[in-house]
């Protein structure tokens, strides 16, 4: 499905899941927001921008200035924020992956913007993983105690076997970064290989101590795969008392019909009759 409808716009109970991430930033007062998108996935601008959809996102906000910023070659997370470096232009800014999402009373980037004030330097949100899937992330080797809400990073790794991981804290698409970033994305882009740059650009600044890991607190999903949409479209459904009841019971009459498995008789034939 996602090779005609772009993933991020796949419900998420009554609302694509980009509506997750802008609602979050807009919510934190951010509100020059870019996306860097390809131009073979024309719906997101059409969904996003839509002036036949009055309810659209953008229609109930209107100081918010969205743009859209074309990153044609899919060359990897480093280089896509690269494309956004005129549009932040020079300005501290958030990085969001509409991959995950955070559920919390102090969404994940008001939980950055909140710890900046105090640092004033680059922060990337982490949450603790399983340690048989690091693979799967940037993990982050602490400077100091690992127990600490937030400490500085001593380096990354982008997605290292189990052995090699030097934590379990898994960076995840939130971040807050200073223009130093977009300077150092600038400097490697090219040098080294486009799935590395990101990573060299925060090892370089972990040298220098400029940047932090914040522990995000909340419940963190992976929305990008059809079992996270599912678990993301639970968790919103879980904070509508009427609607979750309705749930609570299909779920249970569901299962008592799954454990039924000594039911002997399975009825494998039915008619239907089409009136005239
Ligand atoms: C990217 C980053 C990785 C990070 C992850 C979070 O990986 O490269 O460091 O942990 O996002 O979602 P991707 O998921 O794009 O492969």
């Amino acid at each position: 499905m996602t090779k005609t409808v772009p993933k991020e716009l796949l419900p998420v109970l009554n609302k694509p899941l980009i509506d997750y991430i802008i609602e979050e930033l807009i919510e934190a007062e951010v509100n020059q927001i870019g996306i860097v998108t390809s131009s073979k996935k024309p719906l997101i601008k059409e969904y996003l921008t839509s002036l036949t959809q009055p309810h659209t996102l953008l229609s109930k906000y209107p100081s918010v200035d969205l743009q859209f910023i074309y990153q044609e070659t899919p060359n990897g997370l480093g280089n896509a924020i690269l494309e956004a470096k005129e549009f932040v232009d020079n300005s501290p800014f958030i990085v969001c992956l509409p991959d995950d999402l955070v559920f919390h009373h102090i969404s994940a980037v008001k939980q950055l913007q909140n710890k900046y004030k105090s640092l004033q330097h680059s922060l990337v949100g982490v949450v603790p993983v399983p340690t048989d899937k690091t693979s799967n992330y940037g993990i982050v080797k602490p400077h100091n105690r690992l127990e600490e809400v937030s400490f500085t990073a001593e380096y990354f790794v982008e997605k290292p076997i189990p052995e090699n991981a030097p934590s379990n804290l898994a960076v995840i698409g939130r971040y807050l970064f200073t223009s130093e970033v977009m300077d150092l994305l600038d400097k490697y882009s090219g040098l080294v290989p486009d799935d590395d740059l990101l990573t060299k650009a925060k090892n370089e600044l972990a040298q220098e101590s400029s940047v932090s890991a914040l522990r995000i607190s909340g419940t963190r999903i992976d929305a990008g795969s059809a079992l996270g949409i599912t678990q993301a479209a639970i968790h919103e459904l879980s904070r509508q008392p009427e609607e979750w009841g309705q749930i609570n019971s299909f779920l249970s009459l569901s299962l008592i019909h799954i454990s039924e498995p000594t039911r002997r008789y399975a009825i494998s034939y039915a008619v239907i009759c089409l009136k005239k």
